[in-house]
């Protein structure tokens, strides 16, 4: 089973909304991947998700159970990928990294296939249309992702 990780600096809104997408690809694919999600910072430990990220997810059918968490440095071990959504996640990431451990870290955005540039934009200070933008952007790099990596099985 591949383990794969999403994280932002508050857990309310970009990681939640990536790990809810993957969540239901891994449902309705029947994936054999586990994704959880996790903050850089411990502002928002236990907290749902922003009531924004929650609406633009329901608006595509998308139920996101999870509660904040923040980084943890087992993380490195339980983990295949770990994915940041910008590059001051990246780098509070490799801050913790002793550099041993399974997981490969990047920026989410290397496998964005209309990669304008390289991160995730905070949607928390925007509006509405932020958040449409940051879902369709995790969307598409979470699918192409999947694809790349071949970890969409193919069904005979
Ligand atoms: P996230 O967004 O990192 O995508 O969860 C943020 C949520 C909260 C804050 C910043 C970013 N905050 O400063 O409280």
């Amino acid at each position: 089973m591949t383990r794969i990780l999403f994280v932002c600096l508050g857990n309310i809104c970009r990681s939640p909304m990536a790990e809810a997408i993957l969540n239901r690809y891994i449902d309705e694919l029947d994936l054999d991947l586990s994704c959880d999600s996790a903050g850089t910072s411990s502002n928002h430990v236990g907290e749902r998700l922003d009531k924004r990220a929650l609406q633009k997810l329901a608006e595509y059918g998308i139920d996101a159970p999870h509660r904040g968490r923040q980084f943890l440095k087992d993380d490195f071990n339980n983990c295949d990928y770990i994915f940041a959504m910008d590059k001051q996640n990246l780098s509070d990431i490799l801050k913790l990294w002793d550099n041993s451990g399974s997981a490969q870290i990047m920026l989410m955005r290397l496998y964005d296939p209309n990669p304008e540039n390289e991160e995730v934009p905070d949607p928390w200070y925007g509006d509405m249309q932020g958040f449409e933008h940051v879902y369709q952007m995790l969307d598409r790099t979470i699918m192409n992702f999947l694809n790349e990596k071949l970890l969409i099985p193919i069904k005979h």
